[in-house]
């Protein structure tokens, strides 16, 4: 495997900004339509490396606690939220509500079958489609009536038929996506760096070949 000294996504000036109000549409059609998030132009690897379904990787240390970017893997977008101590707690409340708490119908990789559905509590990543047709859910932060009913900070919500999930992707019961948001292979490296698409036993098992 072609190994990488530096990260190789370039993440924007995020300090000022939570969700903004556009992104590039490098992604396309691939789903993105209806996003607003800032977008990881990506610096490498090759794009014919990235249209093979590569790893991508990416640099966080712009990413503030609270905010949510977007990279492209694959032709479908990454969502990358950085979870504050607040979103964290919350996601222990919230059982009654949610099809499947404990992701045991859902897909994610197997260290992300957790209390956070994460490898680290504070960095949520997962594919922004949603499991039912496939539209991109919009992240909504404060809507009151949402928070009411997932108990705690946030969460996201369908704009073609309405399914709720929490900040783990984790679906609201009785919604039409019939299983909680797909999550991605993906490993960090060191404190601020993350490669989407392998996840950590592969690259451990790479770096010794
Ligand atoms: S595509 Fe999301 S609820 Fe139908």
């Amino acid at each position: 495997m072609k190994t990488h000294r530096n990260p190789t996504v370039a993440v924007p000036d995020l300090r000022r900004r939570r969700i903004l109000g556009a992104a590039t549409g490098a992604l396309g059609a691939a789903g993105l339509s209806g996003a607003a998030y800032p977008f990881l132009a990506s610096l490498g690897p090759s794009a014919r490396a990235r249209a093979e379904g590569g790893p991508v990787r990416a640099d966080l240390s712009n990413i503030e606690a609270g905010t949510m970017a977007v990279l492209a893997w694959r032709g479908k977008p990454v969502w990358v939220l950085r979870r504050t101590s607040e979103m964290i707690a919350a996601l222990a409340t919230r059982s009654a509500v949610l099809a499947d708490p404990l992701s045991a119908r859902s897909n994610q990789p197997g260290s992300c079958v957790n209390a956070t559905r994460s490898e680290r509590p504070d960095w949520f990543v997962a594919v922004g489609l949603c499991t039912h047709l496939g539209c991109t859910p919009a992240l909504r932060l404060d809507d009151a009536s949402l928070n009411a009913e997932l108990r705690g900070p946030g969460g996201f919500v369908c704009p073609c038929h309405g399914s709720h999930f929490d900040l783990a992707g984790r679906v609201v019961r009785d919604m039409p996506a019939p299983r909680n948001l797909d999550i991605p292979p993906y490993h960090f490296e060191g404190r601020d760096g993350i490669v989407v698409g392998q996840g950590a036993t592969d690259a451990a098992t790479a770096s010794k070949v």
